[in-house]
């Protein structure tokens, strides 16, 4: 089995423990939409497509698991940290990589380092494709702007 879907068997384990099943339902979805996406956006900029979509696995993983967004980026990491160095599936290298994009992530407004900069990106487009009927959030409609630019969709 591959890291990733390691790593997804983990989370799956954590979100089944979850008490409300729409709540986890919808945790599910983000946290596996914005895996894929950051897959995508990794694949596109030359990064490592897999770290991508861990570090989109674990990214809100701790809003979740404390029912709590009060700040939740930070302590994300800190949790991912955690979980990563359990499972042993990355270097420490690695794990940087990952803990920093979960730790940026929700600085949506500021320029980070690349990998930061997919999930921030692939948090964004979940938050869009997830209701195309909802109005693009002001901090996300820059990034979006720039996401469909970078993949040749039209404004
Ligand atoms: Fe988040
Ligand atoms: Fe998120």
């Amino acid at each position: 089995m591959g890291r990733l879907k390691e790593l997804k068997k983990y989370v799956n384990k954590k979100l089944s423990e979850m008490k409300d099943p729409d709540e986890m339902l919808k945790a599910a979805g983000h946290l596996y939409g914005v895996s894929m996406s950051a897959e995508l956006i990794a694949q596109k900029r030359g990064l490592d497509t897999e770290l991508a979509g861990m570090a989109g696995m674990l990214h809100d993983l701790y809003a979740y698991e404390s029912g709590s967004y009060e700040d939740h980026a930070h302590k994300g990491a800190d949790l991912a940290r955690k979980v990563l160095e359990k499972l042993g599936l990355t270097s420490s290298e690695e794990t940087d990589i990952i803990c920093s994009a979960i730790y940026h992530h929700d600085d949506k407004a500021a320029v980070d380092a690349p990998m930061d900069e997919v999930l921030k990106d692939a948090d964004a487009m979940h938050h869009i494709y997830n209701d195309l009927s909802k109005e693009v959030k002001e901090k996300e409609a820059a990034r979006y702007a720039d996401l469909k630019k970078e993949f040749g969709i039209e404004a």
